[in-house]
């Protein structure tokens, strides 16, 4: 049986952890670790998995706090003759159960180019060009682990006031199947979550329909235009109440009104901005639909 373990520093595991980091990340690359690595250590959640039948450790790794909401991935290792088995997938697990736990929200990593798709297949995104460290290349990599959480209290918040589901023909009905956070949304004010009910690509000439939510009094869809993409956009208040601006050009807004549950809005053509703002003690629920002019 295998146990994730955490780990002290400089206690009898942390040797053995010392010494497969040693096997398999550095004696590689024909290097070692100094003092200096070391003391990195100390402020450092060290994580390792231990065999309980021979007591040994067989994969570790350390989460190196940057600020409150992210946790830096590092020194992640599994032992050589236990690999491709599984346990790098169940260190990463316990690494971001513990990352989460501590209340971080991001964890971020030196992925080596070689080891890219491991973390790609658990979602870990490629941020930036490939860079050198240790003398090989590498990436940089994130993933966001509160998301999934925060995206189930969206849902939980939204489902107080209206039951969401879209029913395909002759496909079987379903719920909200993606949610996307807009922090912020075109320079707005707080914070815009997209509910996606649509695969991507499901509708047809690849038109958007999707939910907009603006949970608090004060949330804004920032200004933004449609014409340069040759689109028309309509908002359909689902709930709640929303101050919408029209803009023309950078700075001229030439109207404002307060919309509630039932009406529409449109906007198309070049140099015209639209916005909207929460005006209301509850969340505001808009139905976006987005089409294309023929190309
Ligand atoms: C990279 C490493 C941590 C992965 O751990 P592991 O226990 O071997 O991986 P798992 O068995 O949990 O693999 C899970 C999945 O990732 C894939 N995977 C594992 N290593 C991979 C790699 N280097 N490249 C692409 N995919 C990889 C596996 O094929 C498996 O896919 P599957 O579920 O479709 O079969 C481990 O192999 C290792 O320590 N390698 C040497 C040191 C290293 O590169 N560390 C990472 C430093 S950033």
């Amino acid at each position: 049986m295998i146990q994730p373990h955490i780990i002290k520093y400089k206690s009898r595991e942390y040797d053995q952890m010392l010494t497969l980091r040693t096997k398999v990340l550095r004696e590689p690359l024909g290097l070692n670790f100094s003092d200096k690595d070391l003391q990195a250590d100390e402020d450092d959640i060290l994580l390792g998995l231990i065999s309980a039948d021979t007591n040994q450790m067989v994969a570790c790794c350390i989460l190196s706090p940057i600020d409150k909401v992210e946790v830096k991935l590092r020194q992640m290792a599994v032992a050589e003759d236990s690999q491709n088995r599984g346990l790098g997938t169940s260190m990463l697990s316990f690494a971001e159960y513990v990352a989460e736990q501590e209340g971080f929200e991001r964890i971020t990593l030196h992925a080596r180019k070689v080891a890219l798709g491991f973390y790609l297949k658990y979602n870990y995104k490629i941020i930036g060009e490939e860079f050198t460290e240790v003398g090989i290349p590498h990436f940089e990599m994130n993933k966001q682990i509160r998301m999934e959480k925060e995206k189930q209290q969206v849902i939980d918040e939204v489902s107080k006031y209206i039951d969401i589901s879209l029913t395909p023909f002759g496909k079987p009905q379903r719920g909200v199947i993606d949610v996307e956070k807009r922090d912020p949304m075109y320079d707005g004010n707080g914070i815009v979550y997209m509910l996606s009910v649509f695969e991507k690509g499901e509708l047809v000439n690849n038109r958007i329909g999707t939910y907009m939510v603006l949970l608090n009094k004060g949330d804004q869809a920032g200004f933004h235009e449609h014409g340069s993409k040759k689109e028309q956009e309509l908002y359909v208040i689902v709930h709640g109440k929303g101050e919408y601006i029209e803009r023309i050009g950078a700075e001229n807004i030439t109207r404002r009104f307060e919309l509630k549950k039932g009406n529409v809005t449109s906007i198309q053509g070049d140099n015209n901005y639209h916005s909207i703002i929460n005006s209301g003690d509850e969340p505001l629920i808009i139905f976006v639909v987005t089409t294309y002019e023929k190309a």
